[in-house]
């Protein structure tokens, strides 16, 4: 049974975001001749601004599109005339005034990814062109569950420990053999085909959605309709290590720097859905009301967890079916399972490479040890721990 209001009763927050979206008058020519505010809008050159983006991974190309093409497969050859195609009509589009651009990454080698920040996050081209229009048109419902989180903290994780739990769902396979991206689907951009998500507005409630939106970024309907938010943070260092590798094996960044220098951008909080302190302690401050986990107690006392979940989503569950969701949660069962194992982003070239590991890759707490020395340790838990300005 659809909960959405109708479009008139948009709360007032949706509305503001959709109009700021759209007014003209924000926008300022930078590198380009026109002007095109909306995702959708075609270009000078006849493109339209979603084609833009189709070298990326995360394109906004709806889910039955056609398959990327090019002599790889994947669409993203730095060759191919129709990138160099797309890459110049990308030069032609208007950068709202609250986008700022940030440094060119040269370590970031997918031509067609660009960061900037807006209202304090770190956020990708696509989520300017069409992730702030699909968030903004966004309507809670009040059944609805979100799973925030900065990336790498356990948010596969802690989505498969909610999906079960409001599912009952206690055994070795979850979901049917549909991906989480299918039944737990992103808030931040809208589906396309290499990430097979199902679009928000035609999911059946309770409708359970995963974001790494910051919590001032939330849509307002998030709050007002009553949406349960849970929370998972991790030991940044972790995090770090984590992100670190998960960024060259992606395909939307293809990052080729070195450890350090992914670090050193993690402090300057640079990376994409960074800052990372503020993001976790916009999240934190609203503990009273979001369920704030960590990836150390799941993995210390997962029954518990998962019994502070079901409470948090009333959800009762009996001893044995705690026993059982904590079970099949842990790394090796995930990792087995292909409902939340992310192995389909290979076929999907979502991920190009497999050299750095795969998305269940060590799911250990401490892997930073390998990579910092006690100096750089030092260092960086000193700015971990200082007060964020
Ligand atoms: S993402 O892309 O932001 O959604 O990634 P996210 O799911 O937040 O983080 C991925 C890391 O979580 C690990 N992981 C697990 N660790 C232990 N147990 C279980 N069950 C589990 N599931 C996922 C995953 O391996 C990634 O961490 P690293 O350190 O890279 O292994």
């Amino acid at each position: 049974m659809a909960e959405n209001p109708p479009q008139s009763q948009l709360p007032t927050g949706e509305t503001q975001l959709k109009t700021a979206q759209l007014d003209t008058t924000k926008l300022k020519t930078t590198e380009n001749e026109t002007f095109q505010p909306e995702a959708n809008s075609t270009q000078a050159n006849g493109s339209k601004t979603s084609d833009l983006l189709t070298p990326n991974a995360i394109a906004c190309r709806p889910t039955a599109g056609p398959a990327p093409s090019s002599a790889d497969g994947t669409g993203q050859d730095d060759d191919d005339p129709e990138v160099a195609r797309k890459l110049a009509a990308l030069k032609s589009i208007v950068i709202p005034d609250d986008w700022l651009p940030l440094p060119a990454d040269p370590n970031t080698t997918n031509p067609v990814t660009r960061a900037y920040r807006y209202r304090g996050m770190v956020l990708l081209r696509v989520h300017m062109l069409c992730g702030l229009q699909h968030w903004a048109q966004f309507r809670g419902r009040p059944s609805d569950v979100i799973v925030a989180s900065f990336p790498k903290s356990g948010t596969t994780w802690l989505q498969e420990i909610v999906w079960r739990v409001v599912h009952r769902e206690t055994g070795a396979q979850s979901g049917g053999g549909r991906t989480l991206e299918y039944r737990f689907p992103l808030l931040d951009l809208p589906a396309t085909e290499r990430m097979a998500m199902t679009p928000l507005h035609e999911m059946e409630s309770p409708r359970l959605i995963k974001t790494h939106l910051m919590y001032h970024l939330l849509p307002e309907s998030v709050h007002t309709s009553g949406a349960k938010v849970l929370y998972v943070s991790r030991d940044p260092r972790d995090v770090c290590v984590s992100y670190y590798h998960f960024q060259r094996m992606v395909d939307y960044e293809r990052y080729r720097g070195t450890f350090a220098e992914f670090r050193d951008k993690f402090v300057r909080g640079e990376v994409m859905n960074g800052p990372y302190r503020e993001h976790v302690r916009g999240y934190r401050e609203h503990a009273d009301h979001v369920l704030c986990l960590t990836y150390e107690e799941l993995h210390r006392d997962r029954v518990t967890a998962v019994r502070r979940v079901a409470e948090f989503l009333d959800k009762p569950l009996t001893q044995e079916e705690t026993e059982a969701i904590a079970k099949h949660t842990d790394f090796e069962n995930m990792k087995k399972n292909p409902g939340c194992n992310f192995k389909h982003w290979e076929q999907t070239q979502m991920v190009k490479t497999t050299d750095e590991g795969t998305f269940m890759r060590k799911g250990q707490v401490g892997d930073w040890r390998n990579y910092f020395t006690e100096e750089e340790n030092d260092a960086f838990m000193k700015w971990a721990n200082e007060p964020i300005q």
